[in-house]
């Protein structure tokens, strides 16, 4: 099998390929031969050596990927429902990046006819964290109006598309002209370019009572405007930082980053009290041992897409050896939708 391994962190030279052994699966595992593997912001930010789950669970050498879709290779013992060559996509914490991935078979969920090995290989984390942001942690009613930051991009476009299936009025934010096409076809009620327009004085006239709901992955250069926009009994929730991770080539910028951490906004309980508002905060990847809640939200992606009313992310593929590339034009910050690695 091959993988790409970081040895330590750092940019975009780190991503190496190597050749393995072929893996054996555990009792309780699928072997997937994989076709095609999700890529996140996350696994730049596990490149650069600042996810905590990362060194928590694996330390580095690492090798990153949190989806992946392909064929059954062979299952353990324990799995007898799962026939070799059958078209499965899973998730998994880390080890994603890779032509083979041995993983649960609580992980793993059969692909739907509709969707192809990319866009299965994009669909899973993008979809559960909107699921968690939105149904496990907002709960909107319909009627509510949701402010989207990053509308465009993998998670954004899900989160989109899910409030409005709550019933929700849904304003994007993006932070470049060329995505405002992209949210709008995604259902977006109304987009704010941040690259043209006032951010926060349009999302007063769009929401003059402010927000029930605003959904958050910038980190400090929104955190604090976001809460003050919210209605009473409005929720923020927390899900990433991005917009703290200035680099060059692909190395973080750590005074930069000190600073900003020390700019990042504390919220005072008594000021939550006071104007009846909550902010959330969640990261998937510590959520893995809460199977059963995760695979309820995979059953309702799922449920939507046979449905028609949820589409899969728009996937741009990048060969398995341009990974380097897939992780630069992600830091970019002019993506949309999902990028997918597809293994030769
Ligand atoms: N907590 C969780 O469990 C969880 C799970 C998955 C993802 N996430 C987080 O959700 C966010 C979105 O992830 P994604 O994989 O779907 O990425 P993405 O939204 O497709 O891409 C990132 C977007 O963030 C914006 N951005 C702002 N500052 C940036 C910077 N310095 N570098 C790069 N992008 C920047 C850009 O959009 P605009 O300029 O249009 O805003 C960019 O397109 C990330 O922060 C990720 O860590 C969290």
């Amino acid at each position: 099998m091959k993988k790409i391994v970081i040895h330590k962190p750092g940019g975009y030279e780190r991503l190496v390929i190597e050749q393995h052994p072929d893996l054996t699966p555990a009792d309780d595992e699928v072997l997937v031969d994989v076709r095609a593997a999700g890529i996140n912001y996350a696994d730049c930010v596990t490149r650069m050596g600042l996810y905590g789950s990362a060194r928590q669970y694996v330390g580095y050498p690492i090798t990153p990927g949190f989806e992946v879709a392909g064929t059954v290779r062979a299952t353990g013992k324990n799995v007898t429902d799962l026939a070799p060559g059958t078209a499965v996509f899973a998730v998994t914490r880390f080890n994603g990046y890779a032509t083979q991935l041995a993983v649960s078979r609580r992980q793993v969920f059969a692909v739907p006819a509709t969707l192809d090995f990319p866009q299965a290989a994009a669909l899973p984390t993008v979809a559960l964290t909107a699921w968690y942001a939105l149904f496990e942690l907002a709960h909107p009613h319909a009627g509510d109006t949701l402010l989207v930051h990053s509308a465009a991009g993998g998670v954004g476009s899900m989160l989109v598309q899910m409030g409005r299936l709550a019933g929700c009025r849904v304003i994007g934010v993006v932070g470049a002209s060329h995505k405002v096409d992209a949210v709008t076809a995604l259902g977006a009620d109304a987009v704010i370019d941040k690259s043209v327009q006032d951010l926060w004085s349009e999302a007063q006239r769009l929401a003059p009572g402010g927000f029930q709901v605003v959904l958050d992955a910038n980190g400090v250069a929104t955190l604090g405007a976001g809460y003050r926009h919210l209605a009473p009994t409005g929720k923020l929730v927390v899900y990433g930082f991005h917009s703290m991770l200035h680099t060059r080539r692909g190395v973080p910028a750590r005074l930069r980053l000190a600073w900003d951490w020390l700019r990042t906004p504390r919220f005072s309980p008594f000021d939550l009290t006071t104007h009846n508002r909550s902010v959330h905060g969640f990261n998937l990847s510590y959520l893995f041992e809460h199977g059963t809640m995760l695979q309820q939200g995979m059953r309702q992606t799922l449920a939507w897409l046979a449905a028609g009313t949820l589409h899969p992310p728009a996937v741009t593929p990048y060969p398995f050896a341009a990974v380097a590339e897939a992780h630069r034009a992600l830091e970019s910050g002019q993506t949309t939708g999902k990028l997918v690695l597809i293994m030769d």
